[in-house]
Order: structure tokens, then sequence, then C-alpha cells
């Protein structure tokens, strides 16, 4: 197996890092000689124009490309233009394209790329609810559709996957990426490149780049704010932070995108350690290295020199495209003509460009994304939007269900109580606009139909979404938001009223999608208070109350947990949340969402995550002093991470391995066989983690290392078999070396990370 994987990684080696000719295939020595040839005849103007990624905002809106009048668009015809980010709608695109491979001299065709990150059209959960699903064939079906339908729409890149680890979940950005655990982390990477890219990659008019991001370390930033200080040792950015971009590249993903975070004292755009040794040294990435959001301009609000230097210290550690800093536009020049930087630096920032588009094969064909036929045929079909009902049903964490109050009768009278439950924009969260934020349905509406004629729906909204309109204001600023100007009392009376003619209260609260995602940091991560203040008074009626949460990160809901009977925690599901909602509150879909993150009990336990190193003194019981915990508050998390119930029982046996000890070339085997002993049919997602029990450096108390998504029928019994080989004993040492080191270790098998059963062996 290490032999296998050894020849494996050479091979790869050799394809990307060792551009010597006679290791080429024949496709990419056919590449290199028509670059070449291109760039040959390219001004020093023309190639730093590749290097310019400019918004296409312009384009959004508006039925044609202005062409005379229209400034970009001057620029494309110069050759000045590389990429374009925003601009939307096939005709518009292929009228661009034209523009750039009619009417400019080199006619390199041009690429357009935008955020999907949860679907383009057809949205579907926000990418933290998609990893709750643990189903990695979902996740690569999901960025498959987003690949169609934006390809359908002239899209030929995509700035997924987001993979940064987060382990504060304050930061907004939680809600984008899969969570804390590295391991998981690189498996859904995976997927979505493969999704997107297709397989092989780029080889039909549906396959787009990827562009996976933020690289690097993004989810550490201090205090969970963006734009900030990630300040880390090597051997933890190594150990649980850069494996998932690095899964990402052995993917193959065409593209990276640099964060907006400096490390250690150095701007990640600036940043020569994580662009050209790690990134393109170590892990031999032949693509292209794209900034983010006008991160060059951003060097210089660090405090390191004007936008000029900024340009050069970012082209000098390895990022070739500029995005919308108009930093390389404006400075790479004249940095030239100073020497600062040299012809080489441009030329191979233009080369890889200039590949990018030739693997996506726009030299072959610029209008291979350009169909205007394809619109009406892939967009947001019937096909899609079933995916995306089924697969939001199996991102749904149910996180209580006391007495089995869970699947819901359809019969009665249900209260739907909470600003959420009606509100078309929310359901999509908060990369959901490139789609139609006020197409999908609402909760209400859906509910409704889905109990038509079998139990009668009752709605009210109870109260307002946030503590004040100020946040109302800011927080719906891309948003056709309603306001409601009626006083808190009169809404909470409403509710009161609707909840007392109810045999049960479905409260929809939560997070708005606004509240989650880019510069949505909160140092408080409850459910507002104005939705808290409901909440009490619907539990006061005594009324059963099943809490449906909508939100984009973890939250502290630790007395909703205690006084609510059950809590369905939906994220946010997209486009067909009017449904999937309903599937599984009313058991058509057994729940079997699994948490990516750890919950806390409030937020003076973060940052909090399963995989915490091992401490001097460890608290053994809690409360106790001169021990590694709070006299306040015990160290265990809310909702552990992998956790999340199901209306059935999973039984797991013991497990076995079949030998305790091994050497490096072995491989172990630990099985556990697994009963569904209820009435229903349902999934289970099963998890395996290590420990290393002693070793020459501190190491983590136990760390994911695999998982099965099982589906068993009521009263089947599946077995499932764990591999052990010594490449998942690996880790980076306190000398940076990727080592095993023999001794005792210890396999846990179960069903989240707090409940485990464990054996024991030895790597000799
Ligand atoms: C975000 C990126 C995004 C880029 C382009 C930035 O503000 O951080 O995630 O890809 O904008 O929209």
């Amino acid at each position: 197996m290490k032999k296998t994987l050894f020849i494996l990684l050479c091979a790869l080696f050799l394809t990307t890092c060792c551009n010597t000719s006679d290791t080429l295939t024949p496709e990419q020595k056919e590449m290199n000689r028509f670059v070449s040839e291109l760039m040959k005849q390219m001004t020093v103007e023309e190639k730093t124009g590749q290097l310019h990624l400019i918004s296409g905002n312009d384009f959004i809106s508006g039925e044609n490309v202005n062409t005379d009048s229209n400034r970009t668009v001057r620029e494309v015809r110069k050759g000045k233009v590389g990429a374009f980010i925003n601009a939307k709608g096939v005709s518009k695109i292929r009228e661009l394209q034209r523009i750039a491979v009619e009417e400019s001299r080199m006619k390199i065709p041009l690429m357009f790329g935008m955020d999907f990150l949860h679907g383009y059209e057809t949205i579907f959960p926000v990418p933290l609810g998609m990893a709750a699903s643990w189903n990695m064939d979902n996740i690569e079906k999901a960025t498959r559709i987003a690949a169609v339908e934006a390809s359908a729409d002239g899209l030929n890149w995509v700035y997924s996957p987001m993979v940064d680890i987060a382990r504060d979940p304050r930061w907004g950005r939680v809600s984008e990426g899969a969570g804390e655990d590295p391991f998981l982390g690189g498996e859904i990477a995976r997927a979505q490149v493969k999704g997107y890219q297709g397989n092989p990659a780029y080889a039909g008019n549906t396959d787009i780049m990827a562009c996976v991001k933020h690289f690097g370390l993004y989810g550490a930033s201090e205090a969970g704010r963006d734009y900030s200080v990630v300040d880390m040792s090597e051997q933890r950015a190594r150990n649980d932070y850069l494996y998932p971009y690095k899964a990402a590249v052995e993917a193959g993903v065409g593209s990276v995108m640099s964060s907006f975070n400096e490390i250690n004292g150095m701007p990640a755009t600036a940043n020569k350690w994580l662009l050209n040794k790690v990134l393109r040294e170590e892990w031999g990435f032949n693509g292209f290295v794209v900034t983010d959001y006008a991160s060059i301009n951003d060097i210089t609000r660090f405090g390191m020199g004007g936008a000029d230097n900024a340009a050069v210290l970012s082209l000098k550690a390895g990022t070739d495209m500029d995005m919308e800093s108009y930093a390389y536009y404006h400075h790479l020049q004249k940095a030239l003509e100073n020497g600062n930087v040299t012809m080489a630096d441009i030329d191979n920032a233009c080369r890889r460009i200039l590949e990018a588009k030739y693997k996506l094969g726009l030299f072959a064909d610029p209008y291979k994304y350009c169909d205007t036929s394809r619109p009406a045929r892939d967009i947001y079909n019937r096909q899609h939007r079933a995916e995306a009902r089924k697969i939001a049903t199996e991102t749904f964490v149910l996180l209580k269900n006391d007495g089995d109050i869970l699947p819901l009768k359809k019969q009665g009278t249900v209260a739907l109580i909470g600003p959420h439950g009606n509100n078309r924009p929310n359901m999509l969260g908060s990369w959901g606009w490139p789609s139609d934020i006020n197409k999908a349905a609402t909760l209400l509406e859906g509910m409704t139909l889905y109990l038509d004629g079998k139990a009668k729906v009752l709605y009210a909204k109870g109260c307002r979404p946030y503590e004040d309109m100020t946040h109302e204001d800011i927080l719906s600023l891309t948003k056709d938001f309603e306001k409601d100007n009626r006083s808190e009392d009169a809404m909470l009376k409403e509710a009161l009223q609707i909840a007392r003619q109810a045999d049960v209260i479905v409260a929809t609260l939560g997070e708005s999608s606004e509240m989650s995602g880019e510069s949505s940091s909160r140092s408080d991560i409850n459910i507002p208070i104005p939705q808290q203040r409901l909440l009490k008074a619907l539990v006061a009626t005594g009324k059963p109350v099943i809490l449906v949460l909508f939100t984009g990160r973890p939250l502290t809901i630790t007395w909703e947990n205690k006084h609510v009977s059950a809590i369905l925690n939906v994220w946010f599901p997209g486009t067909e949340a009017a449904c999937a909602i309903p599937d599984v509150l009313f058991g058509d879909v057994n729940p079997s969402g699994k948490l990516t993150s750890t919950w806390a009990q409030n937020v003076g336990q973060i940052p909090i995550y399963y995989n915490i190193k091992n401490v001097s003194k460890p608290l053994e019981k809690w409360p106790y002093k001169f021990r590694s915990g709070y006299l306040d508050v015990s160290n265990e998390p809310l909702y552990p991470f992998g956790y999340g119930l199901s209306y059935t029982k999973f039984l797991y046996g013991t497990p076995v391995i079949n030998d305790t000890v091994m050497r490096e070339s072995d491989t172990l085997t630990v099985t556990v066989s697994i009963t569904n002993s209820g009435q229903r049919d349902g999934a289970e997602t099963v998890q395996f983690y290590i420990r290393d029990i002693v070793a020459s450096t501190v190491r983590p108390n136990k760390e994911l290392k695999g998982f099965y998504k099982i589906f068993l029928k009521a009263g089947e019994i599946k077995e499932v078999q764990f591999k052990i080989t010594s490449s998942l004993l690996k880790f980076y040492d306190y000398d940076l070396n990727c080592v095993c080191e023999k001794g005792a270790f210890e396999a846990m098998v179960g069903r989240n990370s707090a409940d485990l059963q464990k054996v024991k062996f030895t790597l000799l």
C-alpha cells in the first residue's frame, strides 16, 4: 500500500513539478509550445493585462454589453484584462468573449469567475450544512449541478471550494467551509473539486475551473474577526490547517485564492513561504494563484508601503492574478523598468494564467461555455431542484428529540411561529445571491401545501429577527427586506393567540442569512434577543415546542436545549427549504446529519474543538481547582463534533481489531457491527478516530481518520471496516518532519467524537 502510494506520489511529482520536457505528456508539451509561441508575440502591457481580474458588475444589470462607451470594454479590446468576476448572463459573456477574441490584438480568451459556493441558481444548503451530511456523493453532485448551471450561463471559473478550518464560531465565514476537522475537510475538498472540474478535468462544456480558498489559514483569524491576524506555529499549521488545501491540490484544483489575513507577520498574498515554498515547491501545484478581492491593496493597510511595493511583494511571492486591486495594472510595468521585478517574474505569472485558459479549452473554442441554448434547459430545472430537496434533507441535524416527539403526525393544528417561517430571502444563506433570492418558497407556503387536507397550519411572525432597526438596516443590505413596524408586544400577543389554538408549536428561529458569511462576525452567538424572548413565551404556554433552527454557524443554545422538546437544525437549506423541512419534520425522511463543528455551551469556551492537544493538568471532574478548565463552566461542549440524532436507534457492537501490532508496511483492520434496532429505516455516519498515546511531541487526544455513512433498514445489521495504515499515523513532529512514530495507539469507533469505543495497537 505504502509502495503504491510512493509510486503515485512520484508520478504526481513528475507530472506536476518537473517541467523538463522528457517527463511531460505530449499534451503538456503541446501546451508549452502553444503558450511559448503566444508569449513571444505579447507586449509587456499585454502580459500584465493577463494578470488583471476586474469586476463585471456593470454586466450583471442591463440587457446588453454597451460596447462603445464602456471603459471596461475598451480595456478588453486593448488586451488589458485577463478575467472577469461577476459578469452574469450567457449573452453578455459571449459578447465580451467575442470582443476579446475578435477585437483584441492577441485574441486571448477571457476567464469568467464568480462565487457560487452552494449552488448557482438552484441553491443547496450552505457548505457547513452540506458538510454535516457527511455524504461525499451528495457533495460532489451538488457542485456538479452548480457547475452545469453556471457553465450554461457563460461562467468557466468558480471561487470555491472554501476549505478554511474554523474553530471559532464567532467568525461568520464558518458557514462557507466544512467545519473544524482537517481530515473531513480534505475529503470534502476532493469531492468538490471533482464535482466542479469533472473527471477528467475540463473534458466537457460543463466542467469549470475550481479555485480553492482562502489560502491560507484564514479560518484561524484572531478573535474570529475578518481581514485579520493569524499567528500560528508552523507545526500547528501543517498538522491542523493546511491539509484540506493540499487535498484540493492533490485532486487537481486549477487555481488557488490567497487570503486576506496575514500569517506570522506576512500577508498571505505576499507570503513566499506559503505560495512559493509550501504550495508550489512542496505540493507541486502547477495552476495559478489569484488574490482575494483587492487584497494586494490591503497589504498597504497592513502598513507595508504603497500599492507599488505591494504589487512587487505579491508577484515575487507567487501571486499571479490581481483581483480588483489594479496594483499589477498600474505598477508592474514601472517595477520592471526599475528592476524591482524581472521579466521572468511577469512571464511566470502570465504563463500560468494562459495555461489555465488552455486547459479549460478556451483557445480551442473560446465559446465553449457560451451556448445560449443551454440556460433554458440546464438552469434551475426540475431534476436539479429535486436533487436540492433530497440533498437538503440529509444536511439537517436533529439536536434533541425528547420522548421521540418528532416526527410530527400529519394531523391537528400546527402553529408555525417565528421571523423565519415566512421569510423568502432567508432560505438561501450567505452565497445565495447569484440566484434570484425571491424565488424560494417560504416554509409557511411549503408546509401549508404539504399538509393540505391533513392538518391545519397557522402562522405568526412573533418578533423581529434582530434587536433593533439599526441591525435590520445593516443586515438587510443585500435583501429586499420588508420592515415590520408593529410593536414587539403586538407581535408577541398575536403569536401567543395562534399558539393557543395549536397542538404543537414549530418555532422557526435563529440567524438570518446575513448574520453569517463574510464580514458577519458576532461576539454573542446565541439566537438574537427578541427571538429568545419569543421562545421563552412559547415554552411558557406549556405546549410542545419544536425549534427549527436556522443558522450558518454553531450557536450557544444552552437554554433552548434545556427547555424545548425538540431541535432540528436546518442551517440555510436553499431553494427547496420549504419542502425539505416538512419532509423531515413529518417523517418522510429520517434525519441523518451530524455536526462538523463542536457547539459550545457559551462563548467563553471558544475556541472549542474536539481534537484538542493533551494538556499538562487535564480536568477529569468539574469543578476542580488546578486543572485545565474554568470555574464557571465545564469543558464539555453543548454538542460534540460528529453529533446528531435519528428517528431510529443504532446499536454499536464491540469493535474488533485483527491484530494488536503492526509494522509500517502493514495494514490493520478494525471491524464493528451496527444494528438499526428501531422501527424506521435510517442512515448512520460511523466515525473512526486514532490517538497517538506516546509521541515525541504533544499530540491531540484523538483525530478523525475515517468515516462511513451507511443506510440500514429497520432491524438490519451491517459490518463496517476501517483500515489502519501507517500513513494515517503520520504527523509533523517538533522539527517539522512528517513522521509516524513507533509505540502505542488507540483506535476508536463510534457515533460521535464523545461516544467512542477503543481498541489498542502498537506500531513496531
Ligand atoms: C471573499 C472571497 C470571494 C471574493 C470574490 C472576497 O470578499 O473573501 O471569498 O471569492 O470576495 O467575490
